[in-house]
């Protein structure tokens, strides 16, 4: 007999099957036994009858502990009050290794006793279905550039630059040079996207963040579409159709898995482009509005980006940020030379940024100009400046964060639980 998974019981009505799976539930009539199983495809109840099996298979069933992991030997029966609308009846059960006492147990339990255990504590069914929504939106947007004829090309970890400003930055020793840990891909797919035109890259980006926020990590993956030829409104439709396209696929993929996360799905229906705009002026005068004096030339913050998108309730874009709020390699807008061609894709109901990006500055001279306003060393850039010496032309792209992305769609509290093991401020275990 070959062993199924669990999304594959359907198949298989008044067969024996042989499945194999953890136990993550027991409780016993006395003459009936409910071992509640999970394999990580599906969760299945198996019932063991003291009449129906020998007395060692029902011994051996009896007092299962949690998280045991159990081979079993079963009659699949259609039940429609059963989550998959099958259960198992056992005739013959054996325990792969009993587990001792499970530290996670039904009860609420403290963040941090459950991030020192976020091994375990992926187990559970909520983080089970982020990481089955995470994983979907990690091959929608793949999907979403493959299909666009994008090349993914990708980008080192170890570097000597850093394109997003030198505050946040984890070094380490490069044989007596000093590294930088990559905060993005963005310069590097500059360079690809003059060899392939549509380039992507997606891996771990970096930031020594040293705020503790719920939409900061350390280390968070980001997905940067480069396109040649792009401009400013070529950018915004690009980043809405991906946000779009992501948000479709997960709810045509994972709707039980949204019903786990009990996540309002009407929210994500509304998705749709184009997505309202407000500029970096309007944005500042919406936000003095409701008490948050923010100076011109400052980014929006933590509590900015709350309020903010608590206005809206669909993804929504804040464009033309001043050069001196974003990164040195943004491209100065030609009516207002203080603002940049860049925007920022904010998530509704609180969430706040979890697209960045820009048209690139193609002019050589200019690009001298902000990296010298930024106060930004040269010779580690001069690699880049080749890129305006050598047939520039206007670039334009973006970076999504995964991590936003994931907990926005799955009505998440804070970033921590969108990332399989979170990086955190004083946190890398395990
Ligand atoms: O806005 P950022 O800093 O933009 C860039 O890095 C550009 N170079 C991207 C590009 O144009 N190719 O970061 C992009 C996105 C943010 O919108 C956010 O979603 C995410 O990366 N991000 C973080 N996510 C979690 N924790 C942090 N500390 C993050 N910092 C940025
Ligand atoms: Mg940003």
């Amino acid at each position: 007999m070959t062993r199924i998974w669990f999304d594959e019981l359907g198949r298989y009505v008044g067969e024996e099957v042989e499945v194999a799976g953890w136990v993550f539930n027991f409780r016993s009539s006395g003459k009936i036994h409910f071992i509640q199983l999970r394999d990580g495809t599906a969760r299945v109840q198996a019932v063991c009858a003291k009449d129906d099996v020998a007395d060692d298979v029902f011994a051996r069933c009896d007092g299962l502990t949690m998280e045991s992991s159990v081979r079993v030997v079963g009659v699949v029966r259609e039940d429609a009050r059963a989550p998959g609308g099958v259960e198992l009846l056992v005739r013959d059960l054996a325990l792969i290794s009993a587990a001792r006492e499970y530290p996670i147990q039904k009860k609420e339990h403290g963040v941090d006793f459950l991030l020192d255990r976020r091994h375990l504590w992926l187990r559970s069914p909520r983080q089970e279905a982020v990481l089955k929504v995470r994983a979907t939106a990690e091959r929608a947007i793949s999907d979403f550039f493959d299909e666009r004829g994008f090349v993914r090309v990708d980008a080192p970890i170890l570097t000597p630059t850093s394109p997003e400003g030198t505050t946040t930055l984890f070094q380490t020793d490069y044989f007596g040079q000093t590294a930088f840990l990559s905060q993005s891909g963005q310069l590097y797919m500059e360079a690809a996207a003059a060899a392939l035109g549509k380039v992507y890259c997606a891996g771990p980006t970096f930031r020594a963040e040293k705020s503790k926020t719920r939409r900061h990590v350390m280390e968070f993956w980001m997905f940067e579409p480069e396109v040649a030829f792009l401009d400013h409104e070529g950018n915004i439709s690009l980043a809405e159709n991906l946000v779009t396209a992501v948000v479709t696929a997960v709810l045509g993929r994972r709707r039980a898995e949204l019903d786990v996360l009990k996540r309002d799905v009407a929210a994500l229906e509304r998705v749709k482009p184009p997505f309202p705009r407000v500029t970096y002026e309007e944005a500042r005068g919406l936000l003095a509005s409701k008490g948050y004096d923010l100076p011109w030339g400052g980014d929006l913050g933590g509590d900015e980006q709350t309020a903010l998108a608590r206005e809206y309730d669909t993804p929504f874009i804040v464009e033309k940020f001043p050069l001196e709020a974003k990164a040195f390699y943004m491209k100065r807008c030609e009516d207002d030379a203080r603002l940049t061609y860049s925007i920022d894709v904010f998530a509704p109901e609180g969430y706040g940024e979890i697209i960045g990006g820009s048209c690139r500055e193609d002019d050589l001279g200019k690009l001298l100009e902000n990296v010298a306003a930024h106060g930004l060393p040269l010779e580690p850039l001069e690699w880049y400046l080749d890129l305006r010496r050598y047939g520039a032309v206007p670039t334009a792209g973006f970076g999504l964060g995964l991590g936003r992305t994931v907990m926005w769609i799955c009505g998440l509290k804070h970033i921590r639980e969108a990332i399989p093991f979170p990086r955190m401020l004083n946190r890398f275990y395990p």
